[in-house]
């Protein structure tokens, strides 16, 4: 695998999950230590910001959210991502400090480069290598959607604009994006999600 820290991007209901959980399979079949990670989430402190994050409960403020969002993110890095690549793991995580650029930056429209300004003091400039961008329209995503928390039960145009801050990066960054359409099947794009990492697929 040509990267140590992988994330998997994109709109709510875009089926992230899926795909992140059939690589790791792919890799640990292969003896190559991984570890999936969440976000919001994946540690202690985390877990905690997730739920004031997404809950229904919590009137949440957009630059506090944003804000919210780094501090988890700040936390992950350092307890578990760094660790865990000086360990030789490779990292897979669902969701990364590119979706608050998407997300806050531009459907919450505080700005693209502030909110990547903001996250890359969160993550100390440690950025995920690589990414993978399931791209597709926010009206299939949100019907394929089944209990939606806070932020994925806005309505269609937020994700109109979340979609277009993740086309945006994945043209900034080109060399480190695969976009993927994620209405098309789903062992036809691990093959091409592979391919790209340059993994054996033996499944
Ligand atoms: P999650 O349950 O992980 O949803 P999904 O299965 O779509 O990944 O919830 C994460 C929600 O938080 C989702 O609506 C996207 C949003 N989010 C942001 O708005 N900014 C961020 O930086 C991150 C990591 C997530």
């Amino acid at each position: 695998m040509i990267c140590n820290y992988l994330a998997f991007e994109g709109i709510d209901g875009s089926g992230k999950s899926s795909l992140i959980r059939s690589l790791s399979e792919i890799l640990t079949s292969q003896h190559i230590d991984n570890k999936i990670v969440r976000e919001p989430g994946g540690t202690k402190v985390g877990e905690g910001v997730r739920e004031l994050l997404l809950s229904h409960e919590y009137d949440v403020d957009a630059l506090t959210e944003a804000l919210l969002f780094c501090s988890q993110r700040s936390q992950l890095v350092t307890e578990i991502i760094k660790p865990e690549i000086n360990k030789g793991t490779k990292i897979l995580s669902d969701r990364s400090a590119y979706s608050s650029v998407a997300y806050q930056g531009v459907g919450r429209g505080l700005g693209y480069e502030t909110i990547y300004q903001l996250n890359d003091i969160a993550v100390n400039s440690y950025w995920p290598e690589k990414v993978v961008l399931l791209d597709i329209d926010p009206t299939i995503s949100l019907s394929r959607q089944r209990v939606a928390d806070r932020i994925g039960s806005d309505k269609v145009d937020f994700f109109k604009k979340v979609r277009e801050g993740y086309l945006r990066l994945a043209e900034e960054f080109e060399n480190n994006f695969l976009i993927i359409n994620a209405e098309e099947d789903l062992s036809d794009n691990l093959q091409k999600i592979c391919t790209w990492l340059k993994v054996e697929n033996s499944k």
